[in-house]
């Protein structure tokens, strides 16, 4: 291979084949870089020794596909390349074959400057030749390696569920396959393998796994595919504790193939602590939670900032970014999202401006308790509008402890929490690279509010079973249900969901209740799986994770595209097989399908 040869083969006589890399003609001499998966060997062809392959070799051009036999050669002193594994050698060719030539390439895999991303990916076996996108394929196959051999030594069994099913509510909309024996009806593709796999623990496998594709038809974003891959798992008769030690334990062994060595346990945080301290359900542990420092504002202090004395006044925290100049308190603006009513004070200066005599008053208490020792710290506050009576907001937690109002702080205060974390992310230096923070958050709310239908949802999935204690309220105080439920955090991204699931039909009868179905309804959704719950199902629970999340944040790219070798773009577009297309009208008279335009 082309990555293999050492000093040690000086002497050898080895053939290589490969792809020209990059060619240098020096008259007499033409040196190329020949290149495949493990790497490149310096191939030469001299005039002087052998002037028939010399000549050959001219024709030769970006990305001809060659083999070269010839004589492994020490490389003189002053020609050794340190940067790469092969540079103290170089082949001397004495017989090339011209396996096949290319035409001019729209880019080079050797390209220092990246093609745009459309031509990336209407080429992209031009662009999986790249150094990044080979290490990246690799890796993602190394990590689902460790995981499936972690998984099966621990008794998983690996069992396929079929694409072609029906409909798995996971809160997107489903891609659709038409039925052509059947017109009409259409099968859906799986969201996620997650009635199958309750429906294996019915069956006995008493521990499953999948390395498994999933199906969603969602807006998409740097961390969201229309088909992405899940490593999911679930177990008869787990705590949650033990679907979290598995988990631990894949993720030790997957970290460990990238070269990564790993804590467990991870921290475990309630559900309700990450939005108070982070306004969100998926905090980046890298950078310091907020405080609240209502109490470090005197009575006027409050009314004289028109800050509203009955909700939290958030102070954002961000080390080490220095003080802001007017731009740059322009510039963070925009980063702010009002969440109903909540108000921001970009940064602290301004207060101290606009009420020298508040601000004075406060600066200090609000340094100590944030604990912004330095000077150059970054505070922003985050607070309610006097006249802020903030209404409910989708966020998982309305309607709970957390009032909506108070919500709409702690949620405002997150989303500019991250932005700021991310706009200063070379002033304070807190991500590191495998800096890798694990976090469990539990003790999701059961429901969510939905406001625009006016109705209850399920915050995980209708199959995730309620805390014990909270089974008294499913019909009196919905909000106040707490689920079995926990995600899988790594800074700042959620990389995996689960939850201990109903297996009594009784129970799962009452959730679907609660969510507003008709006993009608239910049975013809879900009948099946109804009826299975009454023959003897084992307590059961387990999770999912993204592997294709997993892999982007340990090749340290910044979306899933970097890691999928075929992804599609935000438009949900295959570039390169230009998919999706319109079909035959035959085709479609087959399936019973009528196009509206
Ligand atoms: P959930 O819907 O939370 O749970 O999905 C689990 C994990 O899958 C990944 N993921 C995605 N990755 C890329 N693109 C997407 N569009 C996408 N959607 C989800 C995320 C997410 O954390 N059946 C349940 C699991 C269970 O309860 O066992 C489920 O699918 O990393």
């Amino acid at each position: 291979m082309c990555g293999a040869l050492r000093l040690s083969d000086a002497g050898k006589k080895v053939v290589l084949m490969g792809w020209c890399n990059r060619r240098r003609d020096l008259g007499q001499i033409i040196f190329v870089d020949l290149r495949d998966r493990t790497g490149v060997t310096q191939v030469v062809f001299n005039y002087e020794l052998n002037a028939a392959v010399h000549e050959k070799a001219e024709a030769l051009r970006n990305e001809f596909v060659i083999a070269a036999i010839g004589t492994v050669k020490r490389r003189d002193a002053d020609t050794i390349n340190p940067n790469i594994p092969t540079g103290e050698v170089e082949l001397v060719v004495e017989e090339l074959r011209i396996l096949n030539v290319s035409k001019p390439l729209p880019f080079l895999p050797s390209d220092t400057v990246l093609a745009n991303e459309e031509m990336r990916l209407k080429y992209r076996y031009i662009d999986l030749r790249r150094d990044a996108m080979q290490f990246n394929i690799e890796l993602r196959h190394k990590v689902a390696l460790a995981i499936r051999d972690y998984l099966s030594s621990a008794g998983f069994f690996e069992i396929e569920t079929p694409f072609m099913t029906r409909s798995t509510p996971e809160g997107a909309r489903d891609y659709l396959v038409p039925s052509r024996v059947q017109p009409g009806s259409f099968y859906a593709l799986p969201q996620s393998p997650q009635l199958f796999k309750q429906i294996l623990m019915i069956s006995g496998f008493d521990k499953y796994f999948q390395i498994v594709r999933c199906f969603r038809d969602e807006d998409l974003r740097s961390d969201r595919q229309p088909e992405f891959t899940q490593i999911d798992l679930e177990m008869s008769y787990p705590q949650p504790e033990r679907v979290w030690e598995v988990v631990e334990g894949f993720l030790t062994a997957a970290f460990r193939a990238a070269g990564h060595e790993i804590k467990t346990p991870f921290p475990r945080m309630d559900f309700d602590d990450a939005i108070r301290q982070y306004g969100i359900d998926k905090p980046d542990l890298r950078v310091p939670a907020f405080t609240d420092v209502g109490d470090c504002f005197a009575p006027a202090d409050l009314e004289q900032l028109a800050i509203n004395k009955d909700l939290p006044v958030i102070a954002i925290r961000i080390p080490r970014v220095g003080e802001l100049s007017r731009k740059e308190r322009d510039d963070i603006k925009p980063l702010f999202v009002s969440k109903g009513g909540a108000r921001v004070f970009e940064d602290f200066k301004r207060i101290e401006t606009k009420f020298p005599e508040a601000g004075a008053r406060v600066r200090e208490k609000v340094r100590a308790k944030t604990g912004a020792a330095a000077a150059d710290d970054l505070l922003v506050l985050v607070v309610g509008s006097v006249q802020s009576g903030a209404t409910g907001d989708a966020h998982p937690a309305s309607k709970r402890k957390v009032t909506p109002a108070e919500l709409a702080i702690y949620a405002s205060a997150g989303l500019l929490r991250v932005a700021l974390a991310q706009k200063y992310s070379d002033r304070h230096k807190l991500f590191q690279k495998g800096d890798y923070r694990f976090l469990w958050v539990t003790n999701f709310p059961m429901f969510e509010y939905d406001e625009a239908n006016k109705r209850w949802v399920a915050a995980h999935h209708p199959f995730t079973s309620p805390h014990d204690e909270d089974m008294d309220k499913l019909e009196t105080d919905p909000a106040m249900v707490r689920a079995l439920a926990y995600d899988v955090v790594l800074n700042g991204t959620e990389l995996g969901s689960g939850s201990i699931r109903i297996h009594r039909q009784d129970v799962q009868s009452r959730i679907f209740h609660a969510l507003g179905m008709t006993d009608e309804e239910a049975r013809s959704r879900f009948g099946f799986f109804l009826e299975a719950l009454e023959y003897g199902t084992p307590p059961h629970g387990g999770i999912a994770l993204g592997l294709d999340r997993i892999v982007m944040i340990l090749a340290g790219a910044d979306s899933l595209r970097e890691v999928i070798p075929f992804p599609k773009t935000a438009a949900a577009k295959d570039l390169m097989m230009e998919a999706p297309t319109p079909v035959a009208e035959g085709q479609l008279r087959e399936l019973g399908i009528q196009v509206k335009k």
